[in-house]
């Protein structure tokens, strides 16, 4: 299988890169790097070989790839993924960037949730697979066994995201921040009789100054949050609010006729890679507590169902407790005061494993298992 890679040094590329290593992912599959502005230039090592970069608006050197894996972003989608099609390309295209995601001919991929989707694809011969939107795909994967038992009527979540959302400019920003916030108060902090209020109005001043970094996160995050992220979609909502269902019920290949309504507000808060969610849900019928957490717990061996209890709940489920791993905690499970149908829960998950780059990787996999096995057959 001739795997090309573009986009493989960025955030999530590096994500998906490390994970393929982690994995030996490599081995058996013939892979070349592409580069869209360093073409010629060494190419990270597999192994013990590196081969040059090629060059990635080349349509066909692209073409000559079986599948291509690209983490590039939605511009680069948007220019090179009609071009290659149109020039009679049918490999695969497997996709982080959301340019693609609702096309009639797209799949989005969340194999733990959506395995027998992405096999009736691939059997009806369609060949774009794209990555979901973090949040929807992490609040997917804890809610999965939910969604396998169909007992779910509607969902509200309502996100803290972090600021890997944003890229990894964002992130730095964060704790350029952070530091500029400590910064102005260091001194006070050590004075033994500096009062509290005094640190806060420094504080303050600095968040609501023009010499606070805000040139990637737009508005102050750290000792602060943004409640709105992606575009504005004039109608109230965001698109990453409006995300939320229209993914979600892809995903699930559900339609006007029996889709779920899940809206929320989405804000974007002061943590590195970790999205964490409160989600209201209501179920379609009263469920005992302990069978919606046996549901939950049996969705996929990702899930970590935290007991509803303060200690494991600030041990197990934050971002702190959760970054890089491919955990997904789910919490706070209860039955709420509005009747015995509606429960809550909090999930968190790392933006960039589950959220990005596992889905992308699985998807890979997958592809390159089939590929031996029609191999064989033929
Ligand atoms: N749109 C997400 C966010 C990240 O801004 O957090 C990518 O899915």
């Amino acid at each position: 299988m001739k795997v090309g890679m573009i986009g493989w040094r960025g955030m999530v590329g590096s994500v998906l890169m490390q994970r393929m290593h982690e994995e030996h992912d490599f081995t058996g599959i013939d892979v070349s790097f592409f580069s869209t502005s360093q073409a010629g230039e060494a190419g990270p090592a597999i192994g013990n070989t590196t081969a040059p970069l090629l060059d990635a608006h080349n349509i066909k050197v692209l073409a000559e790839m079986d599948v291509i894996v690209t983490c590039q972003g939605g511009d680069y989608t948007q220019k090179v993924h009609p071009e290659l099609r149109a020039a009679g390309w049918d490999g695969y295209w497997i996709d982080a960037a959301s340019t693609l995601r609702m096309s009639a001919d797209s799949t989005i991929v969340l194999d733990p949730v959506n395995s027998d989707i992405i096999h009736s694809a691939l059997q009806a011969g369609k060949k774009d697979f794209i990555g979901g939107n973090c949040t929807v795909s992490l609040m997917m994967m804890g809610l999965a066994g939910l969604f396998k038992e169909d007992v779910v009527e509607w969902v509200s979540s309502m996100t803290y995201q972090a600021a890997s959302g944003g890229g990894a400019r964002a992130m730095r920003e964060l704790i350029a921040q952070m530091g500029s916030l400590h910064g102005s108060v260091a001194d006070l902090l050590t004075e033994k009789d500096s009062t509290i209020l005094s640190v806060d109005d420094n504080i303050t001043a600095v968040l609501r100054s023009a010499a606070l970094p805000t040139g990637e996160c737009g508005a102050a995050l750290a000792g602060s949050l943004i409640p709105w992220i992606d575009a504005d979609l004039e109608n109230g909502q965001s698109k990453e609010e409006w995300k939320a269902q229209a993914e979600t019920n892809k995903i699930l290949e559900r339609d006007q006729t029996d889709f779920i309504p899940i809206d929320g507000l989405c804000v974007r808060i002061g943590a590195m890679r970790s999205h964490s969610q409160a989600l209201t849900i209501k179920l379609r019928k009263d469920i005992p507590l302990a069978e919606i957490e046996q549901i939950i717990s049996a969705g996929n061996q990702w899930v970590d169902l935290v007991p509803n209890q303060k200690e494991p709940s600030i041990d197990r489920l934050s971002p702190a407790a959760v970054s890089g791993s491919l955990n997904i905690p789910v919490g706070r499970l209860r039955k709420m005061s509005f009747g015995p149908e509606y429960i809550s829960a909090f999930t968190v998950g790392d933006q960039l494993l589950w959220g990005a780059a596992e889905p992308l990787r699985r998807m890979l996999k997958l592809l390159g298992e089939r590929m031996l096995v029609n191999a064989k057959a033929s």
